[in-house]
């Protein structure tokens, strides 16, 4: 069995995290949403992975490299624009050869991994396997309707009106029938090619499409919201630990990490809160469901379920939350006259300030 993952995509909807930097490397908990894909994929004992790379490659290629870390043997595969998840399978026909695989989408996130699936595939071996799950606006994703015996009856992509609430979570799981699919089908009305579509054929050729429901197991990365939740979930499961130096002033409590290199003095850390390599923390509170990357400085500032991006520092301006601040990113308080906000933001910036 191999695995397809899909690093293409521009990742408009987190503008502007994603102006410099791919979608799938904006990290959770501090490690980039692609990695747990990554380590899922390893941990299904899968070792041969296509990655799928668009405009952001080089990115891509830098920090995954041959996949050796992760217990993987990585193959790039460039898809020349982005025509569809349909068009990605096509293009990796030479690589995938007459294997079963798992098809992943590098922004997709699955809690608990993907080992009991792919084992259970392996075993029973559909035409193709997807997962859904109950989500409130299904005219954003994939929809499935099921018939009485839970086999899928019926697949639209993003329809206005949705015939169920069951949408398809961005992992799928194929035998190479799937590949006679994607070269019957004909671009969408937005121009791609839809693996719903090939999977609407193989049902329509009678050919069996499985499902599993998973809840609230997921979550499609694609906008802020949804970030700060993914990260709150993955810090539920936090290893607390210590590598960095915290003095006798500041006071730790619950599951906190502490990376390398990191320094936190007189302050109050409320856990689950992640703290990167070689931050400093001082006279601050941070609190829950908090990710702050490496190299940061949280001065005079309080912070809470919110993501921080490496570099960046927040210096003396009181309460932040539910914020997701990128890479380099300076806060500092405005002089008391003109009683005034100052904002540099760059293009697609969002701010909401308290006046
Ligand atoms: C794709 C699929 C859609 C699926 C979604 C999951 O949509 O086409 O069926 O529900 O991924 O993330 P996209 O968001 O790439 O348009």
């Amino acid at each position: 069995m191999k695995a397809l993952v899909l690093s293409g995509g521009a990742g408009t909807r987190l503008r502007p995290i994603t102006h410099t930097s791919a979608k799938q490397l904006v990290p959770v908990a501090n490690k980039p949403v692609l990695f747990y894909g990554l380590e899922s994929i390893a941990a299904a004992g899968i070792r041969e992975v296509g990655i799928i790379v668009g405009d952001t490659a080089a990115e891509i290629r830098g920090a995954v490299g041959d996949g050796a870390r992760f217990g993987l043997a990585v193959t790039y595969l460039p898809q020349p624009a982005p025509l569809g998840l349909a068009h990605a399978v096509l293009i990796a026909r030479e690589f995938l050869g007459d294997d079963d695989f798992v098809m992943y989408l590098g922004d997709n996130f699955v809690v608990g991994g993907i080992t009991e699936l792919v084992d259970g595939f392996r075993a029973e071996r559909p035409a193709a396997r997807i997962l859904l799950t109950k989500v409130p606006d299904p005219s954003a994703f994939g929809v499935a309707e099921l018939d009485p015996e839970g086999r899928v009856a019926r697949l639209e992509e993003k329809p206005a009106c949705p015939r169920s609430d069951l949408a398809l979570v961005g992992v799928y799981l194929f035998t190479p029938a799937v590949h006679e699919a994607v070269r019957a089908i004909r671009p969408s009305a937005r121009g791609e090619l839809e693996i719903t579509d090939a999977l609407q054929w193989l049902i329509d050729q009678r050919r069996t499409v499985a499902s599993t429901i998973v809840s609230g197991y997921w979550k499609d990365t694609g906008n802020v919201a949804d970030m700060l939740e993914v990260n709150r979930s993955v810090l539920e499961l936090l290893t607390p630990g210590n590598e960095g130096t915290v003095d006798r002033d500041t006071e730790i409590i619950g599951r906190v990490r502490i990376g390398p290199g990191a320094v936190v003095r007189g302050s109050r850390l409320v856990g689950p809160v992640i703290i990167g390599a070689d931050t400093v923390v001082e006279n601050s509170y941070i609190g829950p469901s908090t990710s702050i990357a490496e190299n940061c400085r949280i001065t005079g500032s309080e912070i809470e379920y919110s993501i921080v991006l490496s570099g960046s520092s927040l210096l003396g301006v009181g309460r932040v939350e539910a914020s997701l601040i990128g890479r380099s990113v300076e806060i500092t308080p405005a002089p008391p006259i003109p009683a005034a906000h100052r904002l540099v933001l760059g293009d697609h910036s969002k701010v909401q300030i308290s006046s």
